[in-house]
């Protein structure tokens, strides 16, 4: 049995679905925290309380239900983690580590865990970041990051469990609003463009950031998940990459579908400055030499997609 962690987050919703359809729905437990579960994660399969920040109670979900994988998705975002960050301590550090740490004691072959473009710096490469470079973030979610990398990639060397890993640029999707990301502004433009024909927007209109639509980030974990091991040289810290803008171009590509839509600006310095930090490109070539990334969705694509689907939704 597969568990999924945080299924009630942006993410989670739409891996649980994808799973119990690859795997039949009662070989996918829904792990859930403080947020519910929407009715079709409730209704279509197993579901449990699973807190990360308590050892004990992970291990004995792990063997109660014979988990034998772990999509660990729990997780404190960017600009939530910089104003709680005990909270972001518990779950995106502890967590982490207990999670490796009750896979290690119970039938867990394989945990997936993803990073994010924020385990970069300043001090790094900007533009075509490389896979391996300077990783000095300067946020605690961007060190809780790096920290998650690393740890999955030392429990992989010291003891033999397979822990997997990618850098999520910003995820975009219709169906779950994210949660206190800095990439959210792209989710939040098209609700503003469907529901009002205008948007504030907190970043800078030349905030370039890579981001990616949702069915490649599921793609990408998954496909990631079922790489075959000998071909791994990385295992938890991958850059993945689909496409590259900015709250500008973004704005430009909407009006194409609603010329009455209108953007203004008022600069957030937090979640500009953890903007300004990040890659705003990804050299993602060792996900595609080592188990064949790619993404199906550029910049056009998500964006009809996107508008169509979400204006489906709201109206
Ligand atoms: N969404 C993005 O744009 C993005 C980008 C890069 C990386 N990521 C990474 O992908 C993963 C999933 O992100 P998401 O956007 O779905 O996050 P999210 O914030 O939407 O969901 C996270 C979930 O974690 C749960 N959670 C919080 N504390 C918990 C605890 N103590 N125990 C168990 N669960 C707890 C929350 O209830 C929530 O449902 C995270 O590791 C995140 O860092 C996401």
């Amino acid at each position: 049995m597969i568990l999924v962690t945080g299924s009630a987050g942006q993410i989670g919703t739409e891996l649980v679905v994808e799973l119990r359809n690859r795997h039949g729905p009662e070989n996918i437990l829904a792990g859930k925290h403080r947020t519910p579960l929407p009715d079709e994660i409730a209704s279509s399969g197993p579901s449990q309380i699973v807190d990360v920040s308590d050892p004990e109670q992970l291990k004995s979900t792990l063997l109660n239900y014979g988990i034998t994988k772990i999509f660990h998705l729990s997780s404190i975002l960017s600009a939530l983690a910089e104003s709680d960050i005990q909270r972001a301590h518990q779950v995106n550090i502890n967590g982490v580590f207990n999670v490796l740490n009750a896979a290690l004691e119970s039938n867990v072959e394989q945990v997936i865990i993803p990073s994010s473009i924020a385990a970069f710096g300043t001090d790094t490469p900007r533009e075509l970041t490389p896979n391996d470079t300077i990783q000095r973030p300067s946020t605690v979610y961007g060190i809780s990051k790096v920290f998650t990398e690393l740890m999955g990639n030392y429990f992989y060397s010291r003891f033999g469990l397979d822990v997997r890993g990618l850098r999520l640029p910003g995820v975009i999707s219709w169906k779950t609003e994210p949660t206190a990301g800095t990439t959210d502004y792209a989710v939040a433009m098209f609700y503003g463009a469907i529901v009002g024909d205008k948007y504030e927007c907190y970043l800078r209109p030349d905030t370039a950031l890579p981001m990616m639509y949702m069915p490649d980030a599921i793609k990408s974990l998954l496909d990631l998940s079922d790489a075959n091991i000998t071909n791994l040289v990385h295992h938890s810290d991958f850059n993945v990459h689909a496409m590259t803008f900015t709250p500008s171009e973004l704005e430009k590509a909407i009006k194409k579908i609603n010329p009455k839509f209108h953007i203004t600006y008022n600069i957030d310095p937090l979640r500009q400055s953890i903007a300004d930090s990040w890659p705003a490109s990804l050299d993602d070539s060792a996900a595609r030499k080592e188990w064949g990334w790619k993404p199906d969705f550029d910049m056009d694509s998500l964006v009809n997609d996107m508008y169509q689907n979400l204006e489906n939704k709201l109206i």
